[in-house]
Protein backbone atom coordinates (compact mmCIF):
# COMPACT_ATOMS: atom_id res chain seq x y z
CA UNK A 1 0.00 0.00 0.00
CA UNK A 2 1.42 3.41 -0.96
CA UNK A 3 1.96 5.79 1.59
CA UNK A 4 -0.89 8.16 2.67
CA UNK A 5 -0.57 11.95 2.61
CA UNK A 6 -1.82 13.40 5.37
CA UNK A 7 -2.42 17.11 6.29
CA UNK A 8 -2.05 17.67 10.15
CA UNK A 9 -4.47 20.62 11.38
CA UNK A 10 -2.44 21.40 15.23
CA UNK A 11 0.99 19.51 15.79
CA UNK A 12 0.33 19.91 19.77
CA UNK A 13 0.26 17.20 22.58
CA UNK A 14 -2.48 14.95 20.32
CA UNK A 15 -1.28 15.95 16.66
CA UNK A 16 2.45 15.70 17.87
CA UNK A 17 1.73 12.11 19.43
CA UNK A 18 -0.11 10.95 16.43
CA UNK A 19 2.04 12.35 14.08
CA UNK A 20 5.20 10.13 16.37
CA UNK A 21 3.32 7.47 15.61
CA UNK A 22 3.07 7.35 11.47
CA UNK A 23 6.45 8.52 10.98
CA UNK A 24 7.87 5.54 13.79
CA UNK A 25 5.37 3.18 11.61
CA UNK A 26 6.81 3.77 8.94
CA UNK A 27 4.46 6.47 6.72
CA UNK A 28 6.95 8.23 4.74
CA UNK A 29 7.54 12.10 6.07
CA UNK A 30 7.62 13.73 2.89
CA UNK A 31 3.66 12.87 2.21
CA UNK A 32 2.71 15.14 5.67
CA UNK A 33 2.49 18.36 5.67
CA UNK A 34 1.71 19.93 9.11
CA UNK A 35 -0.01 23.01 10.12
CA UNK A 36 1.25 25.47 12.69
CA UNK A 37 0.96 28.89 13.63
CA UNK A 38 4.17 28.86 15.01
CA UNK A 39 7.19 26.59 14.12
CA UNK A 40 7.87 23.05 15.46
CA UNK A 41 11.31 23.02 15.92
CA UNK A 42 11.33 19.23 16.95
CA UNK A 43 9.76 17.52 14.21
CA UNK A 44 11.15 14.46 12.14
CA UNK A 45 13.53 15.23 9.09
CA UNK A 46 11.40 15.43 6.03
CA UNK A 47 8.34 16.58 6.93
CA UNK A 48 7.07 19.97 5.41
CA UNK A 49 5.44 22.84 7.86
CA UNK A 50 3.02 25.61 6.86
CA UNK A 51 2.15 28.48 9.33
CA UNK A 52 -1.74 28.63 8.28
CA UNK A 53 -4.04 26.96 5.25
CA UNK A 54 -2.68 29.52 2.53
CA UNK A 55 0.66 28.45 2.60
CA UNK A 56 0.21 24.67 1.99
CA UNK A 57 2.38 23.85 -1.14
CA UNK A 58 0.48 23.95 -4.41
CA UNK A 59 -0.98 20.62 -5.69
CA UNK A 60 -0.51 18.79 -2.01
CA UNK A 61 -3.54 16.67 -2.53
CA UNK A 62 -4.05 14.56 1.32
CA UNK A 63 -6.12 11.76 1.25
CA UNK A 64 -6.32 12.47 5.28
CA UNK A 65 -7.10 15.59 7.13
CA UNK A 66 -6.67 15.14 10.82
CA UNK A 67 -7.79 18.03 12.75
CA UNK A 68 -6.33 18.10 16.25
CA UNK A 69 -7.25 21.75 17.19
CA UNK A 70 -8.51 22.65 19.94
CA UNK A 71 -12.21 22.52 19.90
CA UNK A 72 -12.91 26.39 20.96
CA UNK A 73 -11.40 27.48 17.76
CA UNK A 74 -12.29 24.70 15.25
CA UNK A 75 -15.14 27.10 13.93
CA UNK A 76 -12.69 29.59 12.95
CA UNK A 77 -9.92 27.08 11.77
CA UNK A 78 -11.95 24.55 10.21
CA UNK A 79 -13.53 25.94 6.77
CA UNK A 80 -9.88 27.28 5.57
CA UNK A 81 -9.86 23.30 4.58
CA UNK A 82 -13.68 22.88 2.86
CA UNK A 83 -11.25 22.99 -0.97
CA UNK A 84 -10.22 19.60 0.19
CA UNK A 85 -13.71 18.12 0.93
CA UNK A 86 -14.11 15.68 -1.59
CA UNK A 87 -14.64 12.18 -2.29
CA UNK A 88 -10.67 11.33 -2.25
CA UNK A 89 -9.98 13.49 1.29
CA UNK A 90 -11.22 11.68 4.60
CA UNK A 91 -11.26 14.32 7.53
CA UNK A 92 -10.76 12.79 10.97
CA UNK A 93 -11.40 15.06 13.85
CA UNK A 94 -9.55 14.09 17.50
CA UNK A 95 -11.56 17.39 18.80
CA UNK A 96 -13.47 16.85 21.66
CA UNK A 97 -17.42 17.41 21.39
CA UNK A 98 -17.07 18.90 18.16
CA UNK A 99 -20.08 16.81 16.27
CA UNK A 100 -19.70 15.49 12.84
CA UNK A 101 -23.09 18.28 11.87
CA UNK A 102 -20.84 21.00 13.25
CA UNK A 103 -17.49 19.95 11.27
CA UNK A 104 -19.76 19.32 8.23
CA UNK A 105 -21.16 22.52 8.55
CA UNK A 106 -17.60 24.12 8.77
CA UNK A 107 -16.30 21.65 5.68
CA UNK A 108 -19.07 21.47 3.53
CA UNK A 109 -21.79 18.50 3.04
CA UNK A 110 -19.15 16.65 -0.05
CA UNK A 111 -16.67 16.44 3.33
CA UNK A 112 -16.42 12.72 3.96
CA UNK A 113 -15.63 13.30 8.44
CA UNK A 114 -14.93 10.72 11.10
CA UNK A 115 -15.11 11.87 14.58
CA UNK A 116 -12.80 10.11 17.00
CA UNK A 117 -11.75 10.80 20.69
CA UNK A 118 -8.22 9.56 21.48
CA UNK A 119 -6.18 9.84 25.53
CA UNK A 120 -3.04 10.91 26.12
CA UNK A 121 -1.83 7.49 26.32
CA UNK A 122 -1.33 7.80 22.70
CA UNK A 123 2.06 9.69 23.45
CA UNK A 124 3.88 6.29 24.17
CA UNK A 125 1.81 3.96 21.75
CA UNK A 126 -0.88 2.97 24.54
CA UNK A 127 -3.70 5.23 23.71
CA UNK A 128 -7.08 4.12 22.65
CA UNK A 129 -9.30 5.71 20.33
CA UNK A 130 -13.19 5.48 19.93
CA UNK A 131 -14.18 6.74 16.29
CA UNK A 132 -17.32 7.47 14.33
CA UNK A 133 -18.05 7.54 11.09
CA UNK A 134 -20.07 10.44 9.13
CA UNK A 135 -21.89 9.88 6.09
CA UNK A 136 -20.26 8.61 3.23
CA UNK A 137 -17.58 7.16 4.90
CA UNK A 138 -16.47 3.55 3.64
CA UNK A 139 -13.98 0.86 3.99
CA UNK A 140 -11.53 2.84 2.25
CA UNK A 141 -11.57 5.62 4.83
CA UNK A 142 -12.00 3.25 8.08
CA UNK A 143 -8.94 1.22 7.23
CA UNK A 144 -6.77 4.40 6.32
CA UNK A 145 -8.34 5.76 9.75
CA UNK A 146 -7.75 2.10 11.56
CA UNK A 147 -4.01 2.44 10.35
CA UNK A 148 -3.46 5.79 11.11
CA UNK A 149 -4.81 5.64 14.66
CA UNK A 150 -3.51 2.28 15.64
CA UNK A 151 0.00 3.92 15.70
CA UNK A 152 -0.64 5.37 18.76
CA UNK A 153 -2.80 2.46 20.16
CA UNK A 154 -5.70 0.71 20.17
CA UNK A 155 -8.70 1.21 18.08
CA UNK A 156 -12.31 0.99 18.72
CA UNK A 157 -15.46 2.16 16.36
CA UNK A 158 -19.01 3.29 17.65
CA UNK A 159 -22.28 3.27 15.85
CA UNK A 160 -24.29 5.92 17.28
CA UNK A 161 -22.24 9.67 17.67
CA UNK A 162 -23.34 10.17 21.19
CA UNK A 163 -21.93 7.40 22.49
CA UNK A 164 -18.57 9.56 21.86
CA UNK A 165 -19.21 11.67 24.29
CA UNK A 166 -19.73 8.84 26.61
CA UNK A 167 -16.38 7.39 25.09
CA UNK A 168 -14.69 10.91 25.77
CA UNK A 169 -16.05 11.38 29.66
CA UNK A 170 -14.68 7.53 30.09
CA UNK A 171 -11.08 7.24 27.80
CA UNK A 172 -10.64 10.56 26.85
CA UNK A 173 -10.84 12.51 30.23
CA UNK A 174 -9.93 8.98 32.02
CA UNK A 175 -6.13 9.40 32.46
CA UNK A 176 -7.01 12.30 34.35
CA UNK A 177 -9.41 9.99 36.83
CA UNK A 178 -6.57 7.47 37.01
CA UNK A 179 -3.37 10.72 38.14
CA UNK A 180 -5.81 11.98 40.59
CA UNK A 181 -6.24 8.59 42.18
CA UNK A 182 -2.64 8.56 42.35
CA UNK A 183 -2.41 11.84 43.96
CA UNK A 184 -4.92 10.68 46.43
CA UNK A 185 -3.25 7.47 47.65
CA UNK A 186 -0.30 9.56 47.90
CA UNK A 187 -1.77 12.07 50.06
CA UNK A 188 -3.95 9.54 51.81
CA UNK A 189 -0.27 7.67 52.72
CA UNK A 190 1.02 10.66 53.80
CA UNK A 191 -1.56 11.25 56.36
CA UNK A 192 -1.56 8.26 57.66
CA UNK A 193 1.54 8.77 58.37
CA UNK A 194 4.48 7.86 55.35
CA UNK A 195 6.67 10.54 54.81
CA UNK A 196 5.33 12.41 51.09
CA UNK A 197 7.96 11.55 49.10
CA UNK A 198 7.91 7.58 50.27
CA UNK A 199 4.08 7.62 49.91
CA UNK A 200 4.24 9.20 45.81
CA UNK A 201 6.80 6.66 45.07
CA UNK A 202 4.31 3.69 46.73
CA UNK A 203 1.30 5.32 45.08
CA UNK A 204 3.09 5.99 41.66
CA UNK A 205 4.58 2.65 41.09
CA UNK A 206 1.94 0.87 42.25
CA UNK A 207 -1.18 2.65 39.81
CA UNK A 208 1.74 1.87 37.32
CA UNK A 209 2.41 -1.81 38.18
CA UNK A 210 -1.26 -2.36 38.42
CA UNK A 211 -1.84 -0.64 34.70
CA UNK A 212 1.16 -2.66 33.13
CA UNK A 213 -0.84 -5.81 34.62
CA UNK A 214 -3.88 -5.71 33.87
CA UNK A 215 -2.83 -4.92 29.91
CA UNK A 216 -0.48 -7.75 30.27
CA UNK A 217 -2.63 -10.42 31.85
CA UNK A 218 -5.60 -11.88 30.32
CA UNK A 219 -8.16 -11.71 33.54
CA UNK A 220 -10.56 -8.63 33.36
CA UNK A 221 -10.21 -5.73 36.49
CA UNK A 222 -12.56 -7.49 38.57
CA UNK A 223 -10.46 -10.50 38.81
CA UNK A 224 -7.66 -9.12 39.15
CA UNK A 225 -8.81 -7.23 41.96
CA UNK A 226 -10.30 -10.18 43.36
CA UNK A 227 -6.59 -12.11 43.13
CA UNK A 228 -5.40 -9.61 45.43
CA UNK A 229 -8.40 -9.50 48.03
CA UNK A 230 -8.23 -12.48 51.11
CA UNK A 231 -11.04 -12.64 53.15
CA UNK A 232 -11.13 -10.41 56.16
CA UNK A 233 -7.29 -9.24 55.35
CA UNK A 234 -6.01 -5.56 54.92
CA UNK A 235 -7.53 -5.31 51.23
CA UNK A 236 -11.09 -6.19 51.92
CA UNK A 237 -11.21 -3.59 54.86
CA UNK A 238 -10.18 -1.09 52.43
CA UNK A 239 -12.80 -2.17 49.52
CA UNK A 240 -15.61 -2.14 52.04
CA UNK A 241 -14.89 1.30 52.20
CA UNK A 242 -14.58 2.06 48.12
CA UNK A 243 -17.38 -0.30 47.44
CA UNK A 244 -19.82 0.72 49.80
CA UNK A 245 -23.11 2.83 48.78
CA UNK A 246 -21.31 5.97 48.67
CA UNK A 247 -17.69 5.03 47.68
CA UNK A 248 -16.29 4.81 44.36
CA UNK A 249 -18.56 3.81 41.94
CA UNK A 250 -21.14 6.20 42.39
CA UNK A 251 -18.78 8.90 42.62
CA UNK A 252 -17.26 7.90 39.52
CA UNK A 253 -20.80 7.84 37.95
CA UNK A 254 -21.14 11.45 39.18
CA UNK A 255 -17.81 12.68 37.20
CA UNK A 256 -18.13 10.08 33.75
CA UNK A 257 -21.67 11.90 33.61
CA UNK A 258 -20.31 15.38 34.20
CA UNK A 259 -17.49 14.91 31.50
CA UNK A 260 -20.62 13.43 28.92
CA UNK A 261 -22.81 16.50 29.26
CA UNK A 262 -19.78 18.52 29.24
CA UNK A 263 -18.60 17.11 25.77
CA UNK A 264 -22.21 17.66 24.46
CA UNK A 265 -22.19 21.13 25.49
CA UNK A 266 -19.17 21.65 23.55
CA UNK A 267 -21.21 20.36 20.33
CA UNK A 268 -21.83 24.77 20.15
N1 LIG B 1 -4.93 16.14 25.22
C1 LIG B 1 -5.87 15.21 25.41
O1 LIG B 1 -5.95 14.49 26.40
C2 LIG B 1 -6.89 14.99 24.34
C3 LIG B 1 -7.65 13.81 24.37
C4 LIG B 1 -8.59 13.61 23.37
C5 LIG B 1 -8.78 14.58 22.38
N2 LIG B 1 -8.03 15.72 22.42
C6 LIG B 1 -8.31 16.73 21.40
O2 LIG B 1 -7.14 17.01 20.67
C7 LIG B 1 -7.21 18.36 20.20
C8 LIG B 1 -5.88 19.01 20.49
O3 LIG B 1 -5.67 18.98 21.89
P1 LIG B 1 -4.21 19.09 22.48
O4 LIG B 1 -4.30 18.68 23.89
O5 LIG B 1 -3.24 18.44 21.55
O6 LIG B 1 -4.04 20.69 22.40
P2 LIG B 1 -2.73 21.53 22.11
O7 LIG B 1 -1.54 20.85 22.69
O8 LIG B 1 -3.02 22.95 22.50
O9 LIG B 1 -2.60 21.44 20.52
C9 LIG B 1 -3.32 22.24 19.64
C10 LIG B 1 -2.33 22.83 18.64
O10 LIG B 1 -3.05 23.51 17.62
C11 LIG B 1 -2.30 24.68 17.31
N3 LIG B 1 -3.11 25.64 16.60
C12 LIG B 1 -3.80 26.70 17.09
N4 LIG B 1 -4.39 27.38 16.07
C13 LIG B 1 -4.09 26.72 14.93
C14 LIG B 1 -4.40 26.93 13.56
N5 LIG B 1 -5.15 27.95 13.15
N6 LIG B 1 -3.91 26.05 12.64
C15 LIG B 1 -3.14 25.02 13.02
N7 LIG B 1 -2.79 24.78 14.32
C16 LIG B 1 -3.27 25.63 15.25
C17 LIG B 1 -1.82 25.14 18.64
O11 LIG B 1 -0.78 26.06 18.50
P3 LIG B 1 -0.60 27.21 19.66
O12 LIG B 1 -0.30 26.46 20.92
O13 LIG B 1 0.53 28.03 19.13
O14 LIG B 1 -1.92 27.92 19.73
C18 LIG B 1 -1.38 23.83 19.27
O15 LIG B 1 -0.05 23.49 18.94
C19 LIG B 1 -8.38 19.02 20.93
O16 LIG B 1 -9.44 19.22 20.04
C20 LIG B 1 -8.73 18.06 22.01
O17 LIG B 1 -10.13 18.04 22.27
C21 LIG B 1 -7.08 15.95 23.35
Amino acid sequence: MPSPRILLVGCGKMGGALLRGWVGQGVAASGIVVVEPNPVSDLPAGIMQAKDAAAIPAGFQPDLILLAVKPQVMDAVAPAYARFAGPDTCFLSVAAGKTIATLQRLLGEAALIVRSIPNTPAAIAQGITACCAGPGIGAPQRSLCDQLLSAVGEVVWVDREELIDTATAVSGSGPAYVFLLTECLAAAGAKAGLPLDLATQLARATVAGAGALMRQSGEDAGQLRRNVTSPNGTTQAALDVLMAENGLAPLLERAVAAADKRSRELAG
